[in-house]
């Protein structure tokens, strides 16, 4: 560390050139022996502090010193120079992290614990309901969350003005009213749009699964969201019987909640399926006996002993009159759907009490579901 800075007689190029290549010299050997943070303070100092740093003293004693017709050529070679000074500094500084670093790895000391992530309670149930009907031969179709007015009502034999409309309430895109009504863009208000996507693609015979969020204008509360998940379900044949879609449903009530559980079908309405069911299963909290523990009353099935857990029925025949020419003609083929909630079925299964801890991204409340 003996550099010190030179006055400076000659101006000529070669001797700024030799004088400014020593001074490089002398800082890139000083930069790399700097070793610790104090090595790192020293070496700023000597070089860069502003009062007598030896940038500083080159400052004085070559610029200012400098004859006049020779300051300009002083100058550019000067900052040169500086520039130079500044990147030796930088990678003193990144020299001394690394090693500072090295001299204080103990290796004796736990790792950084990563938290592992796990599947959002909704996405776990959506799981396995997909999975139990991936093992009956079904697949897994999927459609737009911003839909026509054609798929999401007309094609599923809800025509305009037909009051079943109301029992949706939609979200309209605004603007369309220029459209004609079938063109107009919603948010689907449920997933069985899907159900006539596919067979449009799709011939039949076929078993379909279709997950999916959809919205409603629904404002948030503890039972209730503007958007939601639903599983739609579809299969269409030769010869599919009401007694098909029975055996389906209970099967897979029994692999989602338990072989224990019972199924029963109470009659409903729905425009796109002829007869219409409610499917309910025994309130897998209490069992089937409406009382929990002490007698108190079961609250999940209102006392009941029965959940209601989907909508379902047989394809209605004006629903394949939309996809008769790709095969789905109703004198030849039959078929039965299904359509359930999933955060519903969600939060009964895991006993939540209020649907909205699946929306708000709470890590406390997810973190016991991983
Ligand atoms: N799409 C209906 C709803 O959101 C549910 C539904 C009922 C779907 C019966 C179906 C079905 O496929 O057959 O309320």
């Amino acid at each position: 560390m003996d550099y010190t800075v030179p006055k400076l007689t000659d101006y000529s190029a070669a001797a700024l050139e030799k004088a400014a290549g020593e001074c490089i010299a002398a800082c890139a050997t000083e930069a790399a022996e700097v070793r610790s943070d104090a090595d790192l303070k020293a070496f700023r100092d000597r070089w860069m502090a502003r009062k007598n740093g030896i940038l500083t003293q080159i400052n004085d004693l070559w610029l200012k010193g400098a004859p006049k017709d020779a300051k300009r050529e002083a100058g550019i070679r000067v900052n040169e120079l500086k520039a130079r000074i500044l990147e030796l500094a930088e990678s003193a500084h990144v020299t001394s992290s690394r090693s500072v670093a090295a001299e204080c790895v103990d290796i004796s000391l736990p790792g950084v614990r990563r938290p592992i992530g796990a599947e959002h309670p909704v996405i776990k149930t959506r799981n396995e309901i997909v999975a139990v009907f991936q093992r009956l031969g079904y697949s897994v179709a999927e459609g737009p969350v911003v839909e026509t007015d054609y798929y999401n009502f007309e094609a599923l034999n809800f025509p305009p003005n037909h009051p079943a409309r109301d029992t949706q309430d939609t979200l309209f895109i605004a603007g369309q009213q220029a459209k004609p009504l079938r063109e107009r863009l919603l948010l689907r208000t449920h997933t069985s749009p899907v159900q006539i996507r596919t067979m449009e693609k799709m011939r039949p015979p076929i078993r379909i699964v279709i997950p999916g969020t959809v919205h409603r204008n629904d404002p948030p509360d503890a039972s209730h969201s503007p958007m939601f998940n639903q599983i739609e379900g579809l299969a269409v044949d030769t010869n599919i019987t009401f007694g098909d879609l029975k055996g389906t449903l209970d099967h897979a009530m029994k692999a989602l909640f338990g072989s224990s559980v019972k199924t029963h079908f109470r009659p409903s309405f729905f425009p796109f399926t002829e007869p219409s069911a409610e499917l309910y299963v025994t309130c897998f909290i209490c069992g089937g006996s409406g009382k929990r523990d002490g007698n108190a009353p079961c609250r999940p099935c209102k006392q009941t002993g029965w959940i209601e857990v989907l909508g379902c029925g047989m394809v209605d025949p004006n629903v394949f009159e939309f996809v008769k020419d790709n095969g789905y003609d109703p004198k030849k083929v039959s078929g039965f759907a299904f359509g359930a909630g999933i955060d519903r079925l969600a939060l009964l299964k895991y006993g939540v009490d209020d649907l909205q801890h699946f929306f708000q991204g709470d890590v406390r409340f997810l973190q016991q579901f991983g």
